[in-house]
């Protein structure tokens, strides 16, 4: 089965999440719990944007041991110098160098022509082979580049030295469809004497991050980059445990392994949630406190009878305990009798319908119903009786 590599970017695209600010200490518990999920390279940070995270990648690059750790660097000989400090003592270093290749990237934001872009990309690539035996190049914007000059910059990369290639989605703007495309062409017309790795680096802006990675994965990329919670710039990145599910729970469709120890990833999320200050959405797939969370009478009823009515992730698959089936006016008699047994009550069948219809009034004044709420309504009964 193929293998798929899973590149975290948490601490460093995820950083630039607006109002994220990880110290080196809480990048370190990151980077350990991440090697505990089974990530296979992690990207660090950006040595040159500033003394904090040069000290954070050169610490990390330090204490981890089974991850590949990466820094990023634009093409300019100080960033990957920087890089090379701040990397040269990790057992398994790797550069990421990137430059735009978009038109409205070139013309605007560097003022750079095509022909000097690709001077570029072929003086630092070549550069940062000189100190890394590792080096991933990104052309930024590549999903909004020119296809033709896309192939052309990829293939300059191949030439200067560059063995993993990432296409990044930068401004969230491709679909399944085309980004998919993207990599089948690119990877049936580079020309390399070495194998290549194909990297897929997608952002969220029209809610299609997740399902892109997958597009490009089906299409021959074998890693994937991404944060966790999805945290990054804008609408942020791909959320990496929704494609580690996807790829463990439709193992018969994507036919690939990954080195992912699931049951960490609920304490990864919350670990992220916590020290970077972005509390993870109540619906949020994989991780969200609902996802394992049945509502409705006609759901609990199909859940108490067999979890797989309405469950494809098993919680403790992921690290939760158990689910949940909280009481609402939706529910039903199966989930309130299942509840009343679970917090010691023996009622008998008049007396369990009684407690059913005071519990449904109940409902409808209030949106969740509690364990407290349950033995005040059950104490109001007896007494009344
Ligand atoms: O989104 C992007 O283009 C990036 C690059 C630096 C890889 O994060
Ligand atoms: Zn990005």
């Amino acid at each position: 089965m193929r293998k798929i590599q899973f590149f975290d970017t948490t601490l460093r695209d995820g950083e630039q999440t607006p109002g994220v600010n990880f110290n080196t200490k809480e990048k370190v518990q990151i980077a350990l719990q991440l090697e505990k999920w089974g990530i296979d390279v992690i990207e660090a940070g950006f040595p040159i944007a500033s003394p904090g995270d040069f000290e954070a990648v050169q610490t990390i690059a330090q204490q981890v041991k089974k991850m590949t750790v990466t820094g990023l660097a634009r093409c300019q000989k100080k960033d990957i110098d920087r890089a090379y400090e701040a990397l040269k003592e990790a057992v398994d270093p790797q550069i990421h160098v990137f430059l735009a290749t978009s038109d409205v990237h070139m013309q605007y934001k560097l003022k750079m022509t095509r022909e000097e872009v690709l001077a570029s990309i072929k003086e630092h690539v070549r550069y940062a082979h000189s100190l890394f035996e590792k080096v991933q190049f990104s052309p930024e914007d590549a999903s909004r580049t020119e296809k033709g000059f896309l192939l052309e910059a990829v293939q300059t990369a191949i030439d200067a030295g560059a063995t993993i290639i990432n296409i990044p989605d930068t401004v969230g703007y491709s679909n399944p469809t085309e980004y998919g495309a993207i990599f089948k062409s690119l990877i049936e017309n580079i020309h390399s004497e070495k194998e290549i790795t194909f990297s897929s680096h997608c952002h969220d802006d029209l809610g299609m991050a997740t399902a892109n990675a997958l597009a490009a994965i089906e299409n021959g990329a074998n890693r994937v980059e991404g944060a966790i919670n999805g945290i990054g710039e804008r609408a942020g990145n791909t959320a990496l445990e929704e494609v580690a599910l996807a790829l463990a729970i439709r193992k018969d469709f994507y036919q690939c392994e990954t080195n992912i120890v699931l049951n960490e990833t609920k304490r990864t999320s919350e670990l992220v949630a916590h020290l970077s200050g972005i509390p993870v959405p109540k619906n949020k797939a994989v991780v969200g406190d609902n996802a394992y969370a049945h509502e409705s009478g006609i759901h609990q009823d199909g859940v108490l009878k067999n979890p797989e009515t309405y469950e494809i992730i098993t919680p403790t698959m992921v690290g939760v305990t158990q689910n949940s089936l909280p009481l609402g006016k939706l529910s039903g008699r199966h989930a309130f009798n299942a509840k009343l047994e679970e917090l010691g009550y023996q009622l008998t069948d008049l007396d369990s319908k009684e407690a059913f219809k005071r519990f449904k009034r109940l409902a409808d004044k209030k949106k969740q119903i509690t364990d407290k709420d349950l033995i005040a309504l059950l104490a109001d009964q007896s007494r009344e009786e």
